[in-house]
């Protein structure tokens, strides 16, 4: 119901009641302080800089139409852009919108909350409302009305009656309303500011706040971020740009964009953050670079972001003038006190360390004859009195393993090394577990690892940075997949309740634990393009932080939050962007690796295109086990590595029989003929082929879906996007192809729908009239289309061409070239005489060299040709690349978009 001024009747009623409020609350602020000549915030221009600096337009806030801010580039605000929204849908009416900001505290937390308060006020709601802190602030008038921001004990002290009942815990907030006040209050500062985000993000998706009553807590207490990043400024896995962090061995001058990193990890909950990469640099513990770290956390710390180092084990060694790292060497165990307590002279707050030890050829206690345990005890005694944690990964295996042997299984690996600890870790070591037991895979079951550690601390790692998921190319929102480990359920016998990992680490005893520590760590690798690049992926950073807080949401939630904040509130854009999110993972899976194979990719280079044979024959055990007769790893007990035996047993017997493993993890578990039979009836070969088939027609798909919004998103983010997207669908045909072939080789198996190997309208650049090109073997050959490509290898300039014999018409021209790094060349395409076409090779794909990481494709839509019209394809090399040309693909307008998998 409206009453007077558009307000609607509980909200009036509630001012009549509490009207009171306002008033006492303001007068309690002014019983302790001076008078402001700011009227934004109270105690002057130093916070009103620190704002700027965050990358607020003060001046200019959002306009009420699009174009909203650009998603892209310097200061990117990522999601929290603050558009605006309809207040009456929030307040009522836009005279229910406080006037005023109030805080309760003096600390730098809480002040964080009123700057970004004031900044969405301003973006979504066009006001600048007055924060009032050590502040005596003009009488209000009448309707005013009020956010008050404080922590539990702040409000007790003010209103005990309008304060939460019972104790907020750590991190923990309320929203609440009492009559003309919105209370955001905190168990501590950091629940403070984290209200305030809620705050924001409720009105951000216009929620009415008239009844607003909400309590929050974080599911786990650690929720930290994992960046890979190097001194020289490079980011291992990293596939947005150079580091925020680091230049030139060096801290950046400027950390302005750490700022901003800290700003948007803590408006989803995340606390710590890891800055360098886990094959850790030993020299950035030493004094001088230290000091220059203590900079970053200065950086992060008016966010509540702790800053947490990756660790050398060798670094009593390395740089510590040692003649050992013995973790039981007490010579050792003094250094890493002595350094501890150095790092916290520095960084008072210091979160804690990460610890990549014994795997992949870093130094570890092995080499001692000691055991993970040994190492991370000796680190967490020294971290203890400072409050500090060790994250010891539970990612230790040999890569030398002999694939010879069926019974060698790197997915056995975690649980075999770390079983037998448990119980035996210091009570502040977490045992960091990703989410699969091989290696952030398109899909892999769940660690068996979380339900061996009764009573350790654990975290589960999540990959935001898609390294083994299309490098931020393809589209792939990851909330499925990571909620798929979150829910599966661990119990140790169907009479048990279900115990599923989310509740492994939440380190919570009520939750039937006997360890009292748990937590989230997602590998970000943010860089200082776009944070993550493509602006559809931040979807994933997102959701990491909202699954960390609360790992109950769902994906699909947790999609259409991040689009109605980053995107509006437009519904056809939020059902196209959720849509295109939610079907991305399995679009993705279905053209990679499905069945549980893994993602297929070049594992020995930049794990970006395909090459499924680089997964055998060497000792990183990603085996397929494909040969002629069949394909899948035989993990069960009965037969194969025994890996299953290692899951609780509802699980392992769910595994281990075919008749209830399911299809998407069968060739994980098992070996099977190729004409084995799925669920669905389907062998498992054609369903190796259809699957690659409907992914690329899908990822082909999502192209015209993201045309449709063209306008109602911001332009930049449009292009951007849909670059990305016409890069995915012609590198999905790549995959398809390459997949395809090397199943139909291997299997000696054919398609039963005569697709593989048959591609109409394709003219391979080798059967081409070449003038100056020469035909060359591609490596692995089913990167290529007949195994055979062109490269311009000692002229200026080549050409290719063809003479087209098909009908006269309107037709969709294909161009399959290699692109990398080395070397811009440049192409133009001539039909009959007439350049139709002409593109830059600047894409700068991953490996040095023709492979399925490097094949990508250049389309013209809608070409006239006439029977007898002669295609000319011209390459000029630059560099090291030699203008290389896979093929060129012909099909009639549209055909491709039609065209049924
Ligand atoms: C993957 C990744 C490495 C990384 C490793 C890890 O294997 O390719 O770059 O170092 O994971 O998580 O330690």
């Amino acid at each position: 119901m409206q009453g007077g001024g558009g307000r609607s009747f509980v909200w009036e009623s509630a001012k009549m009641v509490n009207g009171a409020l306002v008033h006492e609350a303001i007068q309690s602020v002014k019983g302790r302080t001076t008078r402001s000549v700011f009227p934004f915030y109270s105690r002057g221009w130093k916070p009103l800089c620190a704002l700027l600096a965050a990358g607020f337009a003060l001046s200019a806030p959002a306009p009420a139409q699009d174009p909203a801010p650009s998603l892209l580039g310097p200061g990117d605000p990522a999601w929290l852009v603050y558009r605006q929204v309809r207040p009456g849908a929030v307040f009522g009416s836009a005279s229910g919108i406080p006037d005023a900001i109030v805080l309760l505290g003096q600390d730098a937390l809480e002040q964080s909350a009123a700057r970004e308060l004031a900044a969405g006020w301003q973006g979504m709601l066009h006001r600048v409302p007055r924060v009032l802190e050590d502040a005596e602030p003009q009488a209000p008038g009448s309707g005013e009305t009020l956010v008050i921001v404080g922590t539990q004990a702040e409000t007790r002290r003010w209103r005990p009656e309008i304060a939460a009942g019972s104790a907020l815990g750590t991190d923990a907030y309320r929203l609440h309303r009492a009559g003309p006040i919105l209370l955001i209050e905190g168990g501590d500062t950091r629940g403070a500011l984290y209200g305030a985000f809620a705050l924001l993000r409720e009105i951000a998706e216009e929620h009415s706040l008239l009844a607003l009553d909400e309590h929050s807590e974080p599911w786990a207490a650690v929720r930290w971020t994992n960046e890979w990043d190097n001194p020289d400024g490079t980011i291992e896995r990293g596939y947005a740009g150079p580091s925020i962090f680091f230049e030139n061995g060096h801290v950046r001058a400027d950390l302005t964009r750490a700022a901003s990193y800290a700003r948007l990890l803590a408006s989803v909950g995340i606390d710590g953050c890891t800055i360098n990469n886990v094959n850790a640099d030993a020299r950035l513990l030493q004094p001088e670079n230290l000091k220059e770290i203590a900079r970053i956390a200065d950086a992060f710390r008016p966010y509540g972001v702790r800053l947490a180092l990756s660790i050398d084990m060798s670094s009593p060694q390395r740089i510590g003038g040692l003649a050992t790292f013995d973790p039981l060497d007490p010579r050792v165990a003094a250094w890493w006190q002595d350094k501890v307590d150095e790092v916290y002279k520095v960084i008072p707050d210091f979160g804690g360390v990460i610890v990549k030890a014994d795997s992949e050829g870093r130094p570890g206690p092995s080499q001692y004859g000691r055991s993970p345990a040994d190492a991370a005890n000796v680190l967490a005694r020294a971290l203890a009195p400072h409050g500090g944690l060790v994250l010891y990964r539970g990612f230790v295996y040999n890569h030398h393993l002999d694939w010879r042997d069926a019974k060698a299984d790197r997915a056995r690996a975690g649980y075999d090394n770390f079983h037998a600890l448990d119980g035996k870790f210091e009570p502040n070591v977490i045992v960091q577990i990703k989410y699969g037991p091989i290696d952030f895979q398109v899909r892999e079951p769940v660690s068996p690892l979380f339900a061996a550690l009764p009573r350790t601390n654990e975290a589960i790692e999540l990959q935001v940075t898609q390294e083994y998921t299309g490098q931020q190319r393809h589209l792939v929102y990851l909330a499925p997949m990571w909620k798929a480990s979150l829910d599966t359920d661990m119990r140790a016998s169907l009479d048990a309740p279900p115990l599923p990992v989310r509740d492994l680490v939440s380190g919570k005893p009520e939750r039937g634990l006997e360890h009292t520590r748990g937590g989230f760590v997602g590998v970000s690798n943010v860089g200082t393009e776009g944070w993550l690049g493509n602006p559809l992926a931040l979807a994933n950073l997102y959701a990491f932080g909202r699954l960390a807080w609360d790992p109950t949401l769902g994906a699909a939630a947790l999609s259409d939050e991040w689009t109605r904040l980053t995107l509006g509130n437009d519904a056809e854009v939020r059902a196209v962007v959720n849509k295109l999110q939610m079907n991305s993972w399995h679009i993705y899976e279905s053209y990679t690796g499905p069945l549980g194979l893994g993602t297929l990719t070049d594992i020995l280079g930049p794990h970006f295109g395909p090459d499924p044979a680089s997964a055998e024959g060497n000792g990183w055990g990603q085996w397929l086990r494909a040969d002629a007769n069949g394909v899948g790893m035989d993990r069960t007990t009965a037969t194969g590595t025994g890996y299953i035996g290692q899951y609780p047993a509802p699980l392992a017997a769910r595994y281990e029989s075919l008749k209830t493993c399911p299809d998407q993890l069968l060739l994980f578990m098992h070996h099977v003929p190729y004409t084995y039979r799925l669920h669905s009836g389907k062998t498992v070969i054609q369903f190796i082929y259809d699957a690659h088939y409907r992914g690329a027609q899908a990822a082909a798909a999502q192209v015209p879906a993201w045309q449709s919004l063209r306008g109602k998103v911001p332009d930049a983010t449009y292009a951007e996007v849909l670059r990305r997207l016409e890069f995915q669908a012609g590198h999905a045909i790549v995959w398809r192809d390459a997949i395809a072939n090397w199943f139909a080789r291997t299997s000696g198996i054919t398609d039963d729908r005569h697709r593989v190997g048959v591609y109409p309208g394709r003219f391979e650049a080798e059967a081409m009239t070449l003038d100056g090109y020469k035909p060359v073997d591609v490596t692995p050959w089913e990167a290529a289309s007949g195994g055979k490509a062109v490269a311009c290898l000692d002229r200026a300039a080549c050409s290719a061409s063809l003479t087209f014999d098909q009908p006269d018409g309107w037709y969709d021209i294909a161009v399959q070239y290699f692109d990398w790094s080395g070397g811009v060349s440049h192409f133009t395409l001539q039909v009959a005489g007439r350049t139709v076409l002409a593109w830059a090779a600047d894409a700068d794909l991953p490996y040095g060299r023709m492979s399925g990481n490097t094949s990508t494709r250049q389309t013209l839509r809608n070409v006239a040709l006439h029977r007898g019209d002669t295609l000319r394809l011209t390459g000029e090399p630059d560099g090291d690349e030699p203008a290389p040309v896979d093929y060129i693909e012909i099909v009639p307008a549209g055909a491709n978009a039609q065209a049924r998998p």
